[in-house]
């Protein structure tokens, strides 16, 4: 299965939320392999993008989680005010959270442990910056942030977790990670997660993200270290979004007749 998520971040308001929403299911309509599609609008049209993708395979994420369950949390939103909106999902610690807003790796431990408490799938973000990579310290970065993310967390049997690779240089920038070095931080990630968090295949996708579009959908999509994508700009301009999810039924599509060539050698 190959996952995309949309995060639409602060751009669309109600009225486009459910624009996009209903252009996503027509994307979708008659295709023979769909991916799994999480669409992410911003806290004020939950509710009603909800409303638009009940009964379809869409599903609904929020772009971010307090970790308190209530309270005197002015402005904050928790895991049990977003399932009420029938979010099943929830993205953690974005690189424009850590960066604009402060986010540490510790308020993302708690945001996840929250997240995972009340049934959430996190998403949880993870990165490094241009000048991080450039001293080559992508990998150590990046499972310092995955560990930070799960350190307060025992993840049970049932419990699923997204984590999605977003060089901080890549996001918004149009200037992608190649396929190939994504898929090799993708294998450090799973790698780490399976050693240290939970073991047992089933339970983890790697997404990647930064600079996706319509072009470079397919090229990431299929890696077999990828399980899918998580989209800024390009989840906003429909026909961009379109390519996309036709990109992941490709590379669905040819997964399966890989495994089936594979299946026919054996036997
Ligand atoms: P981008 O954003 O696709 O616009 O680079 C990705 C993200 O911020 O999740």
């Amino acid at each position: 299965m190959k996952t995309i998520v949309a995060n639409w971040k602060m751009n669309v308001g109600i009225r486009e939320s459910i624009a996009l929403a209903r252009g996503t299911l027509l994307a979708l309509r008659g295709r023979m392999h769909v991916p799994e599609v999480i669409v992410c609008p911003p806290f004020t049209a939950l509710a009603d993008v909800n409303k638009t993708v009940a009964r379809s395979h869409v599903t609904l994420g929020a772009q971010d989680i307090y970790w308190e369950q209530a309270g005197a949390f002015t402005g904050e939103i928790s895991a049990r005010l977003l399932v009420e909106t029938g979010a099943t999902h929830v993205i953690i610690g974005h690189s424009e959270r850590r960066r604009l807003f402060g986010e540490t790796d510790e308020a993302i431990g708690k945001k996840t442990a929250a997240a995972l408490a009340h049934g959430l799938i996190p998403i949880v973000c993870v990165g490094e910056t241009a000048e991080q990579r450039g001293s080559g310290q992508t990998e150590e970065v990046v499972i310092r942030q995955l560990r930070a993310a799960f350190a307060m967390t025992t993840l049970r049997e049932k419990d699923r977790v997204c984590i999605a690779y977003e060089p901080v240089w890549a996001i918004g920038s149009g200037k992608a990670a190649t396929p190939e070095d994504a898929a090799s931080v993708h294998l450090a990630l799973r790698r780490v997660f399976h050693e240290s968090v939970k073991s047992g295949a089933d339970a983890l996708s790697v997404l990647y993200g930064g600079s996706v579009d319509g072009k470079n959908a397919y090229g990431f999509l299929r890696e077999t270290e990828i399980n899918g994508l998580l989209v800024g700009s390009a989840s906003v301009k429909l026909q961009q979004f379109t390519e996309i999810l036709h990109a992941a039924g490709e590379a669905i599509e040819g997964a399966e007749a890989g495994r089936r060539t594979g299946e026919a050698k054996k036997s």
